[in-house]
This record gives C-alpha cells, structure tokens and sequence, in this order.
C-alpha cells in the first residue's frame, strides 16, 4: 500500500510516520510537508532511510495531483494547527486548512483515492464545565477561532465531496494531543521546556480551561483503525476521557520537577478562548475496537518531560522566539 501523508513533518504527522514505519513494514510512506515555521525534517530522522520525502505544499495542485494519483491512501494532517496565531494572522489558515484541503479533494476525486481526513474537536465550539454532555459526531457545528472555523470549512468539504462525487473517504475529529516532537509554542511543551530553564509556567487567565488529553500514539492508532475498518463517508471522534483543566496539568508538572505547586505565573488570556472540550468516543470504541494504551496521564506527561529532557537540540533553536512574541503579548 503506498500512502501520501501530508503534514508529516508536524507533530502528529511526524509520529504517525514513525509509528506507521515500525508496525506496517509493508507500507510504502511518502510525506508531503511545506517545511513551515511548524514542520521539522528532523522529526523524521529516525525513519529518514525508510520514506520518500516531499518539500512542498498542499495548495500547488500540479505536484498535489502527481502524488496523489501514485498512491492508495492519503492521511492527510496538513493544517496551520495554532490557534493563538490563528488570532494573529489567519491567511495562512485559510490558504492550508480550505484551500489545501480543496486542492487534496479535487485531485483525489479525479484519481479515486482513499482519503483520511485529521480533524479537531475544536469545530463543535465549546462546552460549559458543568456540563454533562460531551461532544458527538451529532453535536452541531459551531467554531470559535479562524484555526477552527476554517478546520470546519475543510471537514465540510469532505464531507460534500463525500455525497456529491461518492468520494471514499472518513474523517476523525481529535481532542488535545500531548507527546514527542510537539512544537514548543503548544501549551505542555512551553511549559516543559520553561521548567527546564527554570522559568515558572504561564496559565492564560484563572487556568480553569479544560482539555481531554489524548498521547499521540493513541490518536495515530485510531487513525489506523478508522482506516482498516471505518465505514466511508462516517466521521469519528478520538478523545481518552482525558479531561483534565490547565491548571491540574501545570500543577502536575510542577510536581514533577518538584516545584511547590504554586510556582507558575498568570498571564494574558486568549481572546475567544473555549472553555472546555471533552469526547465521547464510544462510536470509535463500540464499532472499531479501538481502546488507548496512554490511560495513565501523569505517567504519559512523564515520559514527555523525560523525551523533552534528552532532546534539547530538537527544541531549543525555536524556544526564544516562541517566548519573544509570547512575551509581546503578555502572555
Ligand atoms: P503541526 O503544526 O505540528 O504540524 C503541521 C504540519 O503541516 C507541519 O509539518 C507543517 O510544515 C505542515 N504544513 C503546514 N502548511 C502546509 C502546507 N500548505 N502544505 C504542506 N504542509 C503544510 O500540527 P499538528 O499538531 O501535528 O496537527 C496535525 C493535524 O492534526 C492538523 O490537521 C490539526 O488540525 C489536527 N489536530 C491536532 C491536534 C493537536 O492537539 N495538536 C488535535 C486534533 C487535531
Ligand atoms: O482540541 C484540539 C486542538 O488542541 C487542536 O485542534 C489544535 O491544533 C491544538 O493546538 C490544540 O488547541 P488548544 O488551543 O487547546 O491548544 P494549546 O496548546 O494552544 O492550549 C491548550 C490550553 O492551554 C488552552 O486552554 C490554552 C492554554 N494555554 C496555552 C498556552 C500556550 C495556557 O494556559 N498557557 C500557554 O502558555
């Protein structure tokens, strides 16, 4: 099976590559990344001998259109992923998220090809703490930032070309990811790598935001799943009953480069900000048998301090920069 992989440089795209090397010999990898301030080759290194790799982006539809009619799968995570810049400048938003995700459709549309779109929780809005529900594939639509207004507008793409043109394809809706190879301006990674130079950890706001964490490698392998055995056309939510508020994970960090556990620092809040996320995921576990390995968050946040810890080169050119336009903004 050769499989197209976009974004496989990022953080998810690049474990998903590492994994997909490691459990499924017989799958032949080529990744297509446009190398932005995000992607980083050097997050596939450990497989580099073992892929094709492409420099270039999703929105040039000659070299979409040539990679996609040599393989027989495309998983496709390109986006721009943050939403703090997102506020800041959402034209690359809307070129990669929509313009990207349109110029994948058209080409595998032409050259029937199984399609696997990554998506984010993030398109159903946002819940109140007390509330019971958790989202669903039902739950309406309702994004809050240009990041998850235009990952909406990509899901629905698909999902048109899905029952317009019969396209073969699913599409998976994720919660907060945590592991390896995250960019330092996501929220575990900054304040990781803050502990680590001694600098006290920045909460937006009261710090009562809740995520519900999910380890990297757990989502890559519902994307597997979804692959193998989801039904065409359906959409599937990934989450780990992973709730947890921002102040907890900061708390539980502290703790574990023995800090007291008010060592930490609050900052501006982020205009817009979701209060919380949370995900039921029976569908995925009921229908395609899929569970987590990662069910011990402190554990799990463990072993990424320690990768964080061994992997200063990995991080350290981008952590000043990150910090100077955090900084500029109070936060
Ligand atoms: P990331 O920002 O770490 O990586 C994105 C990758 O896409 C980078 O390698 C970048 O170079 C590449 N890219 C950007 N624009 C491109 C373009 N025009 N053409 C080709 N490549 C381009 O993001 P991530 O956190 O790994 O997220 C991957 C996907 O998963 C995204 O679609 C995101 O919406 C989704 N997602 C992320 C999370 C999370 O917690 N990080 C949760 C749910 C869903
Ligand atoms: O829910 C899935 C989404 O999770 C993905 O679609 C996005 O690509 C991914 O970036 C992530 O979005 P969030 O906005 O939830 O992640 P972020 O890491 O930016 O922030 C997590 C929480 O932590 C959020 O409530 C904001 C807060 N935060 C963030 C930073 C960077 C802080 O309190 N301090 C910080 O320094």
């Amino acid at each position: 099976m050769r499989v197209l992989v976009t974004g496989g440089a990022g953080f998810i795209g690049a474990n998903f590559v590492q994994q997909t090397v490691h459990e499924r010999p017989e799958v032949d990898v080529t990744v297509l990344d446009a190398l932005t301030y995000a992607g980083d080759r050097r997050s596939l290194d450990p497989v580099a001998d073992r892929i094709t790799f492409v420099e270039g982006s999703i929105t040039d539809a000659a070299l979409v259109d040539r990679l996609v009619g040599e393989s027989d799968l495309v998983v496709h995570f390109a986006a721009e992923s943050h939403n703090d810049n997102s506020l800041d400048d959402p034209s690359p938003f809307v070129q990669t998220n929509l313009i990207g995700t349109f110029t994948l459709l058209e080409a595998v549309r032409k050259h029937g090809v199984r399609f696997h779109h990554i998506s984010t929780d993030e398109v159903y809005g946002d819940l109140e703490l007390d509330d019971p529900d958790r989202f669903t594939p039902e739950t309406p639509y309702n994004p809050s930032s240009p990041y998850s207004s235009t990952k909406a507008g990509s899901d629905l793409l698909v999902r048109a070309w899905v029952r317009s043109f019969g396209l073969q394809a699913t599409i998976s809706n994720c919660s907060n990811n945590y592991g390896p190879y995250q960019h330092v301006e996501k929220f575990i990674p900054r304040q990781i790598t803050n502990l680590i130079d001694g600098v006290r950890p920045k909460l937006y706001g009261a710090g009562l935001n809740v995520r519900d964490w999910i380890h990297v490698e757990d989502h890559n392998a519902a994307v597997w799943a979804i692959v193998d055995k989801g039904r065409a056309g359906e959409t599937y939510l990934i989450g780990a009953d992973g709730e947890k508020d921002n102040l907890g994970v900061v708390r539980t960090l502290l703790e574990i480069f023995g800090r007291e556990p008010d060592d930490f620092e609050h900052v501006n809040d982020r205009p817009g900000h979701d209060l919380r996320y949370a995900i039921d995921a029976s569908k995925l576990r009921e229908e395609l048998g899929w569970t987590p390995r990662y069910t011990d968050f402190r554990a799990g946040l463990e072993a990424t301090v320690e990768w964080y810890r061994a992997n200063e080169d990995w991080w350290r050119p981008r952590k000043a920069a990150v910090e100077a336009k955090y900084a500029a903004q109070g936060q």
